[in-house]
């Protein structure tokens, strides 16, 4: 069956027709083309498809797009700013937070709703909080450390 939601994705209010059937995965990756929204194990296990839905992450392979009416949806993509790359993403490549990137969209979405919510972050905290990103290739030092250098960024003001 075919209904249309509205949301707000990457700050830009829509109307989508979707099939009640759709996850969001598929909605946000094949219909509105935002391919950071990664597939991959497609059992919530591997955390590549993380999304925000109402600055929560979930795992949009897990989700009925059907269920999203109203909400906002921030993915990667939405982090930039008139071409200006987020903070964020900058403490990953300053601090080799990645080297293949296939998990990497999902655990910025992670660590940004990470940063957001929390007031003071530890090593522990943010191991804990990307617990569900699986990540093949960079044993999550460097990801720690990215995540931590992000946080500076956001402390001094540079942040959006
Ligand atoms: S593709 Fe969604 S959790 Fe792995
Ligand atoms: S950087 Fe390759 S899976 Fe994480």
């Amino acid at each position: 069956m075919k209904i249309n939601i509205n949301i707000t994705l990457n700050s830009e209010p829509c109307t989508l027709e979707i099939d009640t059937r759709e996850t969001l995965l598929e909605v946000l990756r094949n219909k509105m083309g935002l391919k950071s929204v990664h597939r991959s194990c497609l059992e919530g296990e591997c955390g590549a498809c993380t999304v925000l839905v109402d600055e929560k992450p979930v795992n949009s392979c897990l989700v009925l797009a059907a269920t999203v009416d109203n909400k906002k949806i921030l993915t990667s993509e939405g982090l930039e700013q008139k071409e200006r790359i987020h903070p964020l993403m900058q403490a990953f490549i300053d601090n080799l937070g990645f080297q293949c990137g296939y998990c990497t969209p999902g655990i910025l979405m992670n660590a940004y709703a990470l940063l957001n919510r929390e007031e003071e972050i530890d090593d522990q905290k943010i191991r804990k909080s990307l617990e569900g990103n699986l990540c093949r290739c960079t044993g999550y030092v460097n990801i720690v450390k990215s995540v931590q250098a992000a946080k500076k960024e956001k402390d001094s003001g540079n942040w959006w």
